[in-house]
């Protein structure tokens, strides 16, 4: 056995890896037998259903200036807009139509939405039977808290890297102790945290995506997002490349489905943008879920975290009938359930 398959058996029979042997296969040449083995586990794990989120991303006004960040607040070009809160239940209301089990309500950190505000909306969408997500970024404990009282189930905070120095360095003014502080609170409050990482940073090295992985398993997390960096013409980051990026993050995807086995995993939409058949090469390498955008109209573009993100002049109406034939196309289903974590092991009992 080559040094790799040697590996590649060990996080499969779930041995603890190390920082170094994690790094290694993330290094492997040929990585066909990693998303093959990633495939074997997450049917095994979590099935051949594939869960869907509406998507709604409702303000792009941001008070924090992320450099690889589209809507960074430094980012005067970006065409700024907020939905109200009666837009954004209208909006909920019409995901629930398309049958999405669950909405994620996205924005820059706006501070606009106070809790109250943000309780208010929660609790009119829970009205329609539908599981909340929330990805806001970095709140108070006790805003957290509220807006769990008012009945959110999960949220998504990316750790973007498990690399403090370079995370500050990539998130001026923020503070990665902070972002672990976040995950923590919501963990104890009771939510499904999902977190995950940015694949492609520069300065960024295989031995700190390893952290990453090693550190969304001691959480645990019960999601994680593996995202290419795509530079943004508007943010200090534009002359970098995504060379390699692709690949590198469908890797560290993939090795997280061996690590965490029975977690769910987004096929993310940063990938399609790199590759058109990204998000179901994701779905063929461990991903069990995928979040089509609801927002309606020119919102959709206005949302540019990064360049050349996909269905921006498409209808919600159109990707919901576009992702189905794309997930039946690879014999796989749109499971109707909520698709909470462990949900598919508990039908099977
Ligand atoms: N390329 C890819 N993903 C990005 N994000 C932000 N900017 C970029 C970019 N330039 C991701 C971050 C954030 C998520 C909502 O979008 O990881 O957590
Ligand atoms: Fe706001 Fe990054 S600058 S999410």
């Amino acid at each position: 056995m080559t040094d790799e398959n040697a590996l590649l058996a060990k996080a499969l029979a779930r041995a603890p890896l190390t920082r170094a042997e994690t790094a290694a296969l993330l290094s492997v040449k040929n990585p066909r037998p990693l998303f093959e083995a990633a495939d074997r586990v997450r049917k095994a794990f979590v099935g051949d259903g594939v869960y869907l989120r509406g998507l709604i991303e409702f303000s792009n006004y941001c008070k924090n200036d992320c450099l690889y960040c589209g809507i960074r607040r430094s980012n005067a070009s970006a065409r700024r807009y907020r939905l109200t809160p009666e837009e954004i239940v209208h909006t909920a209301k019409k995901a629930a139509g398309y049958g999405y089990k669950t909405v994620v309500l996205q924005s820059g950190e706006d501070p606009w939405f106070d809790a109250d505000t943000m309780a208010d909306i929660i609790r009119q969408i829970k009205t329609l039977d539908v599981a909340v997500t929330l990805s806001l970024g970095e709140k108070t404990r006790e805003e957290y808290a509220a807006y769990r009282r008012a009945g959110a189930d999960r949220y998504l905070l990316r750790i973007e890297t498990t690399d403090k120095a370079l995370y500050e360095k990539m998130d001026p003014g923020m503070s990665w102790d902070n972002r672990v502080r976040c995950l923590c609170d919501l963990k104890e409050l009771g939510y499904e945290v999902g977190s995950g990482s940015l694949v492609g940073l520069p300065g960024q090295t295989t031995e700190s995506l390893a952290d990453d992985l090693l550190f969304f398993k001691e959480l645990p997390v019960d999601m994680a997002g593996i995202g290419p960096f795509i530079p943004h013409p508007q943010t200090p980051l534009a002359g970098e490349t995504v060379q390699g990026h692709f690949e590198l993050a469908l890797k560290m995807m993939a090795l997280m489905r061996l690590l965490l086995p029975d977690i769910n995993i987004p096929a993310t939409t940063a990938m399609e943008t790199l590759h058109p058949r990204g998000r179901l090469l994701a779905l063929e390498s461990g991903a069990n879920v995928v979040m089509p955008n609801v927002t309606e109209g020119d919102y959709r573009k206005f949302y540019e975290l990064y360049p050349g993100k996909i269905c921006t002049g498409d209808t919600p109406d159109r990707c919901r009938g576009c992702i189905q034939a794309k997930i039946e196309s690879i014999g796989r289903t749109v499971s109707p359930v909520y698709g909470f974590h462990g949900d598919y092991l508990k039908g099977k009992k």
